[in-house]
């Protein structure tokens, strides 16, 4: 059997085994995507292709740690109901047999196309790095189509997570890289036919005005028109925590600016983090037929405390945020759930107005709405909103499930506090600010038992609940 075959029946098999436990861990997602077995981390791929939105994804079937990783894959055609597709791609080969790393999907003629990382280590650990295509017909069964680029000198083996799109007759990548003085960066290259690359060169990096120190590794960059700018989203690692900001492990955020593709130049603003909550990394972009550019996230930060996450005893870790639209209104970017999610409401809970304070029991998938400030909000026995209107601080507090700590994330909103909608699943929190302006996305490990939601307002705020469907997701396809 080829190692390609191998390395799917033993997925399969792994799935077969532990995919029952893993689906009924009360922590199991009703409606966002998680893996059916191990770990999930970023989102690959991520395009409408004939009108069929596909994911891909990062996943590690055999265990809840990271490593030789395999392409896992979803599909939807309306963006709330999701289907397990079969294996995309393995580690099988001498040039990503350590793992098939992030990467992203274009269309070219009939074919679906990824570019994706192959990461390679040797037997001293000495890591390599290769940047893969990979075509097919069906958008289910991928052939590699082999190395189409290798590392250029002047950086490390951290050169990774290609994100391809088209402008003007050429096509363009970036990438997330490590210069030699250990530096992050994201470089350009640029090629007529995707066979062929050019490197373009440096685009941006941790030291480029305005940016000071910006770490020693930029992971998963993506590059994209909105709004008349050009706005570059990446993942970088090595940012010292200041204050309210970057207090996770590792950041995710984005610069405005232009990039002049004539010049290979890239001039930009300062950093800003794109979310405000505990896990949020990697997220990934495309646009979709409606004009939308439609973002997913990866609920999940590499090296924070993974391991101990509750749901390792049962055999899988991590999941997907929903997909959100990104919009720039001026100078800021928001973030919204897509009209699409209202169809994930079952019924009217609750439509009241709150006079002071209220308690409520409400689902363990649910949608919360309030239109007003809150001074505070109880979210089960595990997480808390509060908010201080003279400096408009917001800060979501939750008790660590590493030792059962208050720990805390905090903004500062632009607007008074005056609409609120969340989004609860079994183990998350997405919880939207001001129709978008700010966004705390968090896994939440609370009691399954406890469901009950406290409000504190002296502003007579309306509030509305639904309960939401936790079986959008299916897994009959799963193996073919
Ligand atoms: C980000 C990341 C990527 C890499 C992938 C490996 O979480 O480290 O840079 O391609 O995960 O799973």
């Amino acid at each position: 059997m080829k190692q390609d075959d191998v390395l799917k029946q033993q997925a399969y098999a792994a799935v077969e085994n532990q995919g029952e436990t893993v689906k009924n861990d009360p922590y199991y997602p009703g409606f966002h995507l998680a893996p059916p077995t191990g770990l999930l981390n970023d989102p690959n791929g991520w395009i409408q292709w004939n009108g069929t939105y596909h994911l891909f994804f990062q996943w590690m079937p055999f265990e809840t740690g990271h490593g030789a990783k395999f392409w896992g894959h979803y599909t939807s055609e309306d963006l709330v109901y999701w289907k397990l597709e079969p294996i995309a791609l393995t580690p099988s080969d001498w040039f990503d047999k350590n793992g098939c790393y992030s990467g992203s999907a274009i269309t070219e003629g009939d074919k679906l196309k990824i570019f994706y990382t192959g990461n390679v280590k040797d037997e001293h650990n000495n890591r390599e790095s290769y940047q893969i295509l990979a075509e097919s017909d069906d958008g289910i069964s991928f052939i590699k189509k082999g190395v189409k680029i290798r590392l250029p000198e002047n950086y490390t083996a951290h050169f990774r997570d290609p994100k391809v799109w088209s402008h003007g007759g050429s096509w363009y990548m970036v990438i997330g890289a490590q210069t030699k003085d250990e530096r992050g960066a994201v470089v350009l290259f640029e090629s007529k036919d995707l066979e062929e690359w050019t490197h373009r060169g440096i685009l941006s990096h941790a030291d480029q005005k305005p940016l000071t120190d910006l770490g020693y590794m930029w992971e998963c960059p993506d590059l994209f028109e909105l709004g008349g700018k050009d706005v570059l989203m990446f993942s970088p690692q090595g940012i010292e925590a200041d204050e309210i900001h970057y207090n996770n492990k590792y950041q995710t955020g984005y610069v405005k600016g232009k990039l002049d593709y004539e010049l290979g130049v890239y001039n930009h603003g300062t950093f800003t983090e794109l979310d405000r909550g505990f896990e949020f990394y990697a997220p990934q972009s495309t646009l979709d037929d409606k004009g939308r550019r439609i973002v997913i996230g990866w609920m999940g930060v590499p090296d924070q405390n993974e391991k101990l996450q509750p749901t390792v005893v049962n055999g899988w870790v991590h999941q997907m945020t929903l997909p959100r639209e990104i919009l720039l209104k001026g100078e800021d970017l928001f973030q919204r759930p897509l009209t699409e999610m209202k169809e994930l409401r079952i019924n009217e809970r609750i439509n009241t107005t709150i006079n002071g304070a209220i308690s409520l029991e409400i689902e363990r998938t649910s949608e919360v709405l309030i239109d007003g400030c809150i001074d505070s909000m109880d979210l089960f026995d595990y997480a808390k909103l509060k908010y201080e209107p003279q400096s408009r601080m917001l800060t979501l507090e939750r008790q660590s499930y590493t030792d059962g700590k208050i720990e805390e994330r905090s903004c500062i909103l632009k607007d008074p506090l005056h609409h609120l909608q969340i989004f609860v699943d079994h183990s998350s929190l997405e919880i939207f600010v001001n129709r978008g302006e700010e966004v705390f996305t968090s896994r939440v490990f609370a009691d399954p038992s406890n469901r009950i939601l406290k409000i504190n307002s002296q502003n007579s705020p309306g509030l509305k609940v639904w309960n939401l469907k936790s079986d959008t997701i299916k897994l009959e396809n799963f193996k073919r």
